[in-house]
């Protein structure tokens, strides 16, 4: 039995690394001007401040973080932060790379850095001889505060060359861009990529050293890109870009063709996904319908998908023919037709079961009328001919829904057979249903597959509907014989009240 998949929902987890981080702390007014001159002080909130400032003399310059870590790229520019609390102006600055000075105080001892007015220093232009453990001293005292630097361990995701590292980005549809995961890791390492679309269901992606090129950008293209850098560790580095795109609507129906009766109400159904959000209208003979006593729009949300259903009320014969459901977002509009008439809705597929050489096969159908006829089409593959049975009782299934059921006991030898109904009621007959493709194997085992693809009854209205399971082993109405004696089919049109 064949069920309207359900897109399970996984739970996404985005691995998110923190840009390049540098501590912004408070800006201390270490180098206070007012300082040193609060001594002097003659009014009463003066020599208050004389007071605290005399206990911030004694307290010792202290950090308050003393490991900080910093990841950089080659070529940014990066200062390292000596944000000691109680800094006095007694207290001298010096720095380190792992244990060679390379300034002091203002000063700089190494070419390599500049040092700014906070006892920061700059790097400029950083290369991976840059990655080291720093630290900055301060004097008399000795407190020391530790930077790591690393250079280059990151990875970068560019989006058409440009770093889109850890961020998202929105594609319109037919687009072409190309992701590239760069990696600045002296060893060797292997770029892995991997992809998630919009419900976390991981898919293989295409890329070549590290590229990839999305081409003729689509819906499908949006998702979740993570790049791995494998190189070997425990914690490769990694990245990820969340892409999103925009895409003109997709419209589609769940029922083409609409059964009704004169002085019955039809409901339409426009099942749409867009992206920006999109709008929907109903046409009918070049005019777009307005809200009346004849015409009510209902919106509602389904899996996926958002539904505007259109309520055509007391049904004249002017109310048949051609609607267009028509929706359109800022990328373009796209459009379904639904065909309201007197004759029955397409037979949809319900389900099957198989003993033995004998299959029984279930289809509903929608018709406000009785049903007259029904006629089952079947062939084996790569037959030529259909094979017809027609069947000449029918009966109403269940009168508040107008929903038939159709079952049909055939048969059949081993093979892939296709088979389809049509059902004629007392305005005519309806469209064949879609091929319903089946193995018929030796030992009564099944492998079921369809060919198009199966427009679903709403699942609500088939459970309203109340069908069950039918009695097997109803007796044969037809039994004929078949392309050279091979085939003995037997079906009949059973009725449940
Ligand atoms: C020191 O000055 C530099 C340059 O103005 C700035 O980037 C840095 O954040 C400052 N450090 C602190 C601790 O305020
Ligand atoms: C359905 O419509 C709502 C607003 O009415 C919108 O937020 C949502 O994105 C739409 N869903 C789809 C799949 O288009
Ligand atoms: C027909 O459908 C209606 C509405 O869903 C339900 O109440 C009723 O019991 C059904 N009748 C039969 C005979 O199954």
């Amino acid at each position: 039995m064949i069920r309207a998949k359900d897109s399970t929902g996984l739970l996404l987890i985005f691995l998110l690394i923190g840009p390049l981080c540098v501590c912004c702390q408070e800006e201390e007014g270490y180098q206070d001007d007012d300082y040193e001159y609060g001594d002097d002080g003659s009014d009463d909130s003066q020599v208050i401040d004389v007071t605290k400032d005399k206990a911030d003399q004694i307290a010792p310059p202290y950090f308050e973080e003393s490991d900080l870590r910093i990841e950089a790229k080659p070529g940014d520019n990066v200062v390292l932060n000596c944000d000691a609390r109680n800094f006095q102006i007694s207290n001298a600055v010096m720095w380190y790379k792992s244990r060679t000075i390379i300034a002091n105080g203002q000063n700089p001892i190494s070419q390599r850095v500049e040092a700014m007015m906070n006892n920061s220093i700059l790097l400029k232009n950083v290369t991976p001889e840059d990655a080291d453990d720093y630290y900055c001293e301060i004097l008399p005292q000795r407190v020391r505060q530790h930077t790591a630097l690393r250079v280059g361990a990151r990875l970068s995701i560019l989006c058409d060359d440009r770093d889109i590292t850890d961020r998202s980005q929105t594609f319109r549809q037919g687009d072409h861009h190309k992701l590239e995961c760069r990696t600045y890791l002296p060893g060797s390492t292997i770029i892995k990529w991997s992809f998630n679309d919009l419900n976390g269901k991981p898919s293989p992606v295409e890329n070549q050293n590290g590229v990839i090129i999305l081409d003729n950008v689509d819906e499908k293209n949006a998702g979740d890109y993570q790049c791995l850098a494998d190189d070997g560790s425990r914690h490769p580095p990694h990245g990820t870009v969340h892409i999103d795109v925009q895409y003109s609507p997709i419209v589609s129906t769940h029922r083409h063709h609409v059964n009704t009766e004169r002085g019955a109400s039809a409901e339409l159904y426009c099942n749409y996904r867009a992206k920006p959000i999109g709008r929907s209208y109903f046409i009918k003979d070049g005019k777009t319908l307005q809200l009346s006593d004849k015409y009510s729009i209902k919106d509602s949300v389904h899996n996926g998908h958002n539904r505007t259903t259109l309520i055509v009320r007391e049904v004249t014969d002017s109310d048949l023919g051609e609607y267009l459901c028509q929706v359109e977002n800022a990328i373009g509009s796209n459009e379904v037709k639904v065909h309201v008439s007197y004759v029955p809705e397409t037979p949809q597929f319900e389900d099957m079961s198989v003993e033995g050489n004998q299959v029984t096969l279930h289809w509903l159908v929608r018709s406000r009328q009785p049903l007259s006829e029904a006629m089952l089409d079947y062939q084996v593959t790569g037959s030529l001919h259909w094979s017809t049975v027609s069947v000449l009782q029918t009966h109403r299934h269940n009168s508040t829904e107008n929903i038939w059921k159709i079952t049909h006991q055939l048969e059949l030898q081993r093979g892939v057979w296709h088979a389809r109904v049509k059902t004629k009621n007392t305005h005519g007959w309806s469209h064949f249903s879609n091929d319903y493709v089946f193995e018929i194997r030796e030992g009564s085992e099944i492998e079921i597959d369809e060919e198009a693809d199966k427009p679903e009854l709403p699942p609500d209205e088939i459970v309203q509907a109340g069908i069950g399971l039918v009695p097997r082993g109803a007796a044969s109405a037809l039994q004929q014989l078949n392309l050279g004696a091979i085939l003995l089919a037997a079906l009949l049109l059973r009725i449940r009240l």
